[in-house]
């Protein structure tokens, strides 16, 4: 089996006394010596706090390799697990033998003071040794769990969706193109352009931007699904919410409509957050003393008021009669802007709202039209501090008028036939939404950068590690 971890030592109810060993290894963060006696400070990432090991100098290694150990350095100790005398932590260990098992060379760039969280990403293969991304990492896995949990829960299966597609869910031709052809040389048609036909896939193929296509096909049997994946998008966006590479989670319920697709989201919100909230207090505690004192008040209101909701012709109207100067200006039929979500949240309404019922342009083709033939059957989830976190839609169930949509938008009958093929056999009101999973990551920590939330952002220019 594998060496217990500094997490279940700090969490035992007991200390084990001078006569029993424990093993424990890690990195260290800071090394103390005074005289008589050094103190080092282990962090294996098992949980925020690492553990005190307190060295004599009686050790046979002390002279050799202990007393130049420094921050950085993986050591595994054995001895003696007592409670500690010092107020800062419960038990420490007393060292009965440190084992260095990898030395620092001088030039680590981790040195214990402050860093930038730019400075940070550019050693992404290092950060995750700091305090805030190891809690990161921690808030990542605790949501990610929490997520699955929540749908197991209420009768969802986990649907595979497939990364490589050859639909444009969203439709705004944000694609990253997967080929195999010779971009020096491709194929070319007799008309000059390239010959896709001689590609891998015999067609053109993408990185997906959205499985919801692909889980609307198994809505259509399970009854209810959700997707938990990578999903991409090439639109060139420098800003603190975008990534080309983010994690996606999106539900489909078949037999549903926009009221419970509303509903859904915000238990799962409510849900998600108790959770991690539960999972991970020490390193949400961190969060909100060092990073942003919102943390808490804000988890507490998505997890205990109800969400407000209106419709985008009410938030144009709230917005409009607001006498705020915004960057964009608002105007029905104009999509909404992250200012104008912002304000909402913050000024408006103090907490989450579910802003339904947009514009048919400005939205994607699959949603449901409205009566009222101008709006669709469209819900984003806005928060505090980063604005849309959830969008999602009842989906066009009607044949013939989503061929109507679908030609309005420009797309081919043909290539998705599968799709319309779903409204001719046995065809049920659907919906579902899309979680951005770094949005959520964001709100729960508090990073202002979405680029910090994830082990390894990729965005234009930039796709290191
Ligand atoms: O609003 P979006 O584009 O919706 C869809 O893709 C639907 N197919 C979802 C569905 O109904 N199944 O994206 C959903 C969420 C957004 O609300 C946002 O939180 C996040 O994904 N998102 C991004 N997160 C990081 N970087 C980007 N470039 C993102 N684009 C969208
Ligand atoms: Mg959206």
């Amino acid at each position: 089996m594998l060496a217990e971890q500094v997490k279940e030592l700090l969490e035992r109810t007991s200390p084990t006394g001078v006569e029993e060993s424990i093993i424990v290894q890690g990195w260290l963060r800071t090394v103390r010596h005074t005289k008589g006696v050094s103190f080092m400070d282990l962090n294996d990432g098992s949980c925020f706090s690492g553990i005190q090991i307190v060295v004599s100098p009686d050790l046979h290694n002390f002279d050799s390799e202990i007393r130049s150990l420094g921050t950085g350095c993986a050591v595994r100790v054995r001895g003696a697990l007592v409670e500690s005398p010092g107020s800062e932590q419960r038990y420490e260990v007393q060292a009965q033998e440190v084992e260095v098992l990898g030395d620092v060379e001088g030039d680590y760039p981790l040195q214990k003071k402050r860093h930038s969280f730019e400075f940070l990403r550019g050693i992404a293969h290092l950060r995750p040794r700091t305090n805030t991304m190891g809690a990161v990492f921690r808030v990542r896995n605790a949501a990610s769990m929490a997520i699955h949990n929540f749908f197991q829960r209420n009768g969802f299966f986990y649907l595979h969706s497939p990364i490589i597609t050859t639909s444009d869910c969203e439709g705004a031709g944000e694609m990253f193109r997967v080929s195999t052809l010779d971009a020096d040389s491709p194929p070319r048609d007799e008309a000059g352009r390239v010959d896709f036909e001689k590609d891998f896939f015999g067609r053109e193929a993408s990185l997906t931007v959205s499985g919801q296509l692909q889980a609307e096909i198994a809505a259509m049997a399970l009854s209810r699904v959700y997707t938990f994946g990578p999903t991409f998008r090439a639109e060139n966006s420098n800003t603190a919410r975008h990534l080309a590479e983010f994690w996606m989670v999106e539900p489909e319920m078949a037999f549903c409509d926009l009221k419970g697709d509303a509903d859904l989201a915000e238990a799962f919100l409510k849900e998600v957050f108790h959770e991690v909230r539960e999972a991970c207090t020490e390193d949400l505690e961190f969060f909100n003393k060092r990073i942003d004192k919102t943390v808490h008040s804000r988890l507490n209101e998505v997890i205990d008021k109800p969400f407000e909701r209106m419709t985008y012709t009410e938030a144009v109207a709230v917005l409009e009669k607001s006498g705020e100067t915004f960057e964009f200006p608002v105007s029905w039929g104009a999509d909404l802007q992250s200012e104008h979500e912002r304000y909402l949240t913050e000024k408006v309404v103090s907490g989450p709202v579910i802003v339904t019922d947009y514009p048919a342009g400005i939205k994607a083709f699959y949603m449901r039209r409205n009566d009222d033939e101008k709006t669709v059957a469209a819900m984003d989830v806005l928060v505090p501090r980063i604005g849309e976190i959830i969008g999602g839609a009842q989906r066009e169930e009607r044949g013939d008028v989503l061929l109507g949509s679908m030609k309005e938008a420009g797309l081919s009958e043909e290539e998705y036939r599968w799709y319309l093929d779903l409204r001719r056999y046995g065809s049920v009101p659907h919906a579902g939404f899309g979680l951005g999973f770094e949005r959520a990551v964001q709100f729960l920590t508090g990073m202002a950068n979405i680029r910090d939330v994830i082990p390894f952002p990729r965005v234009p220019g930039y796709a290191e590690f």
